[in-house]
């Protein structure tokens, strides 16, 4: 079974084509990424608009790419997948016609799929990994504790109530002058900075419900910088140390939490996986891998190029579906929001 994917629900345009694996993992044929940092780093941030042109001026292109890298041709694939949301709506609106489009064309099944749930279902594509797990997903607009039972089948244990932690650490980089994106600059400052020499709050701590708060941490690194501005090269370089080091004490204890609140209610936790932008950052990495030394759990930590958005985990989750025989058929609107957890509208606090 072959797949393409197609996303396009943020600042990066992707197509990419994989395919199942006699040993239940995927095959990454091919795997087309086309980033719009240069486009939206004047403006320091993602511009809706400007994403939503650069999306329609590029998708025909990337996945003509990607079906010439994989040497097929649209009649080859088993079905084509675009992420219908959550997300920008603009953006999302051309990946799903494009892919509609194609599908209709070639006649294939055409799969729309929750954004979120290609990020949870990604080891998976990379490990074969068996439900259930944990799933912490940390990125530009997520980031939220779940509890992944199947495909399709997923509780919601905790969730972000103001920043995801990607946005934090953007917020923190304009704040301190470093350039859009901020969160890679923003680790390579903290690697050589001390991260003992500022005192930020670690919100939530020990909170019984998983939940994550970042907006207060994000003031508290605002007010130190003014206080002892103007900042010199190693006051920088430790306000991002230890902005990173509060971040990373409040994930593993809301991971901690978490793992009680699944292992109480859900049943047996032997896995956990990390996902988004944020995963790839070396600081949250190291922790999550001694906290699951720790606590007896397998940590699957995806190629950061699968933890930030790709065409590769869309294509793995119109695989999944199709294996159980699901498809959707062409009157399948975007969706700006679109919590994993069905249960989770009514207990949603603004972050899908
Ligand atoms: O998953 P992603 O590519 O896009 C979505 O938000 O869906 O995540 C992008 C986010 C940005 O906020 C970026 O600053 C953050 O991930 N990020 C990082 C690192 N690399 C990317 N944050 C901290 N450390 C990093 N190394
Ligand atoms: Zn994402």
């Amino acid at each position: 079974m072959r797949v393409l994917g197609i996303e396009t629900t943020c600042d990066e345009t992707a197509a990419a084509i994989v395919e199942l694996r006699s040993d239940g993992a995927g095959d990454i044929l091919a795997n087309e990424v086309m980033s719009q940092i240069a486009e939206h780093a004047a403006y320091g941030g993602v511009v809706p608009e400007i994403a939503a042109r650069a999306h329609v001026e590029t998708i025909d292109r990337l996945v003509e790419r990607a079906l010439d890298h994989a040497k097929f041709g649209l009649a080859d694939l088993d079905g084509i997948a675009a992420a219908a949301g959550p997300g920008l709506i603009g953006g999302v609106i051309v990946g799903l016609t494009t892919a509609k489009a194609l599908a209709l064309a070639a006649q294939k099944p055409f799969i729309a799929v929750n954004h979120l749930e290609a990020h949870a279902l990604t080891p998976r594509l990379t490990d074969a990994l068996d439900f259930p797990y944990m799933l912490l997903l940390v990125s530009g607009g997520h980031t939220q504790l779940v509890a992944v039972r199947g495909v399709g089948d997923y509780v919601r244990l905790g969730s972000t109530v103001d920043d995801a932690v990607g946005e934090a650490f953007d917020k923190v980089a304009k704040m301190l002058g470093l350039p859009y994106p901020g969160g890679p600059r923003v680790e390579e400052e903290a690697a050589k900075g001390n991260p003992a020499r500022f005192d930020f709050p670690r919100p939530m701590l020990g909170r019984p419900k998983p939940d994550f708060s970042l907006s207060g941490l994000k003031t508290a690194v605002r007010l130190e910088a003014q206080r002892i501005a103007p900042l010199t090269a190693t006051d920088v370089a430790d306000l991002c140390a230890s902005f990173q080091a509060a971040i990373v004490d409040t994930l593993i204890d809301r991971c901690r939490v978490g793992l009680k609140v699944f292992r109480g209610q859900i049943g047996t936790c032997r896995s956990m996986v990390v996902a988004g932008g944020a995963a790839s950052n070396g600081g949250i990495r190291r922790a999550l891998l001694r906290f699951c030394g720790e606590t007896g759990l397998r940590l699957v930590l995806p190629p950061p190029h699968l933890c930030t958005d790709n065409g590769a985990m869309i294509a793995w989750v119109g695989i999944e579906r199709l294996v159980l025989g699901q498809r959707d058929d062409m009157t399948f609107a975007a969706r700006p929001r679109w919590p994993l957890d069905s249960n989770a509208e009514a207990a949603h606090h603004g972050k899908a």
